[in-house]
């Protein structure tokens, strides 16, 4: 990756994203950022000359729109995410992770990037790594959070996005690669000291916490270091707080 990569922001505007874009621009990363409302960005950063603003709803965007936003990004990080009000919730889009993902990936694929673009995803502990890998998850956790996601769209969405990249794209992809990243209960607070998991570390019933601040660390770390990506690359790390 070059010195000073671009990254394409999904859900600049949300509590996670706001975050990563202070800390991106804040590491000389030149974002790119497709949001509805550029009012909703957080406070001082509209004027940093690193960051290009399209105000727009992703989903909206046709084909050869995203394709010219994904070209020479390096990486692709969304922190998109339902708004938790009962239209956010139960409303359309009801897969809106999902379809942002898989446009994403088909729009990185038509621009046939030189180099494989970068694609972070902020998920959840409540979705489940393929083949049972997710040891520590029980039974009677398992049914639990199939029935959630039976009734309550978001989680259902989240598990399907990262299926999707876990069976669709997979670790060979020529053109894109992935990270899913699975934040326990979002706290506020500032960065401090956290720790990165292959798996779940905590139950349901006994949540752990991830600042959002070290869940934005994380993904700046993904897409600036290439150790750090080469470590979790095509991966689902729970990242909570120590
Ligand atoms: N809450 C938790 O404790 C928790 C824990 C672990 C993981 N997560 C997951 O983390 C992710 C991010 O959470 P968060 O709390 O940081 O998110 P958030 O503050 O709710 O932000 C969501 C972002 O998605 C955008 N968005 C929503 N609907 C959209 C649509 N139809 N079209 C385009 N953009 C849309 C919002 O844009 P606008 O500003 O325009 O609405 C906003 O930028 C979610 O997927 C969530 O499931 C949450």
């Amino acid at each position: 990756m070059p010195t000073d990569p671009t990254v394409l922001l999904l859900g600049a505007t949300g509590r996670t994203g706001g975050r990563v874009l202070r800390q991106l621009l804040d590491r000389g990363v030149r974002v790119r950022a497709i949001v509805r409302s550029r009012a909703k960005l957080p406070a001082g950063v509209v004027e940093s000359p690193g960051l290009t603003v399209v105000e727009a709803s992703l989903l909206s965007l046709s084909d050869d729109e995203l394709e010219r936003h994904v070209r020479e990004c390096d990486a692709v990080v969304s922190c998109l995410g339902h708004v938790l009000d009962l239209r956010g919730i139960f409303g359309p889009p009801r897969d809106l992770v999902t379809q942002a993902v898989r446009r994403v990936c088909r729009a990185i694929h038509a621009t046939a990037p030189a180099a494989p673009t970068k694609l972070v995803l902020m998920s959840s502990v409540s979705v489940n790594r393929p083949k049972r890998l997710d040891a520590r998850r029980g039974t009677i956790e398992r049914a639990l959070l199939r029935a959630l996601r039976g009734v309550v769209p978001p989680p259902a969405d989240n598990q399907r996005a990262a299926d999707f990249l876990v069976a669709h794209v997979g670790p060979d992809d020529p053109d894109v690669q992935w990270v899913v990243i699975r934040p326990d209960s979002l706290l506020e607070g500032e960065v401090s000291e956290y720790v990165v998991h292959e798996g779940i570390v905590n139950s349901l019933f006994s949540p752990g916490s991830s600042n959002m601040a070290n869940v934005a660390h994380f993904m700046c770390e993904l897409v600036t270091k290439p150790e750090t990506w080469r470590e979790w690359r095509s991966k689902m790390p729970v990242v909570v707080n120590a």
